[in-house]
């Protein structure tokens, strides 16, 4: 059984995320934190609220924080809505945020039980790095933390070209995450936006889904028409790109991977192109503890079955 916390910028892509984690008859969810991103925290946190109500699940669910570490640069509501979850009036009717802060809770709920959580991370890493100056203990207290974020090879989704967007959104918090796995000697498992392009949605899939015709297959309906359009004027099909999925479904059944690679990871900061890119030594050159294990193919049959078993 996975026991998750999930930390998350809902998200059209994280919203499909937790309704998977949902359904996942092995895993629980014992806490949403939410976090600036996508689109703003007034935001994320209400999506995150609703998501819980279309689950029907007793989740607890924190605001973490609204900004980057240092600096703001963009936001993604161009793919996912002003709102974030595509501009269709998605809204909670009864839930709201617990008083603790994300960050504390995430330090307090590893503290309590050590060893027990599976950190998901589905959105820029700022929460997660508050935590860890916090306390600087945390990766030894976490069962597993898979990640969302990066491009390897440095074919990113932002404006700074090289940059992936969960990184590029906050890369000082990417850093102090990558160099305090490495510091622990622990492995982030990582999905980045590669993985992602190599493992799109076709269009027969989510038609599929649609088909579905249940609540959960109709909210996705909803909340996914705007990305889908926004995809379809750039791909010049129908097709999704299912990011956060890809990472909860590591999280979700880690023997779905079927190849990965152990290296050394670290963030850009302060090249004139390259702020917030993963920068990954292929080569093993640099001498640093490997801290990442890119996680590079998994079974795609798999893969859109764990999505479609979220959305029954
Ligand atoms: C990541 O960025 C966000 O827009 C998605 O929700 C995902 O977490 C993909 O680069
Ligand atoms: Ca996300």
């Amino acid at each position: 059984m996975e026991k998750l916390i999930i930390d998350t910028d809902p998200g059209v892509d994280d919203a499909q995320a937790i309704l998977m984690a949902a359904a996942h008859p092995n895993a629980t969810i014992a806490a949403i934190l939410a976090v600036g991103g996508n689109v703003g925290l007034e935001h994320t946190l209400r999506n995150a609220l609703t998501l819980v109500e279309v689950v029907e699940q007793e989740i607890p669910v924190y605001a973490g924080c609204s900004k980057p570490l240092v600096i703001f640069q963009e936001d993604a509501a161009d793919v996912h809505g002003q709102d974030g979850l595509g501009d269709v009036g998605l809204a909670p009717q009864t839930r709201t945020a617990e008083s603790e802060h994300a960050a504390l809770a995430l330090v307090r709920m590893a503290n309590e039980s050590p060893g027990e959580y599976t950190l998901v991370a589905i959105g820029p890493l700022t929460n997660i790095a508050v935590a860890l100056t916090l306390d600087p203990t945390l990766p030894e207290k976490l069962k597993r933390f898979v990640v969302m974020g990066g491009a390897v090879t440095a074919h990113g989704n932002t404006s700074n070209v090289s940059a992936e967007f969960n990184i590029f959104y906050d890369p000082e918090a990417a850093h102090v995450v990558f160099e305090a796995w490495e510091a622990h000697g622990g492995l982030i498992e990582l999905v980045d936006w590669e993985a992602t392009i190599r493992h799109g949605i076709p269009g027969d899939v989510i038609e599929r889904w649609h088909a579905l015709d249940t609540p959960k297959s109709r909210f996705y309906q909803k909340m996914s028409a705007k990305t889908l359009e926004f995809i379809r004027n750039i791909m010049g099909r129908s097709m999704m790109f299912g990011a956060d999925p890809l990472a909860m479904a590591v999280a979700l059944e880690p023997d779905i991977v079927t190849k990965a690679e152990v290296r050394h990871v670290s963030v850009e900061l302060t090249g004139m192109y390259t702020r917030g890119q993963t920068t990954t030594d292929w080569n093993q050159r640099n001498g640093r503890t490997a801290n990442t294990n890119i996680i590079l193919e998994l079974d795609t049959d798999r893969f859109f079955s764990l999505m479609e078993q979220g959305l029954k």
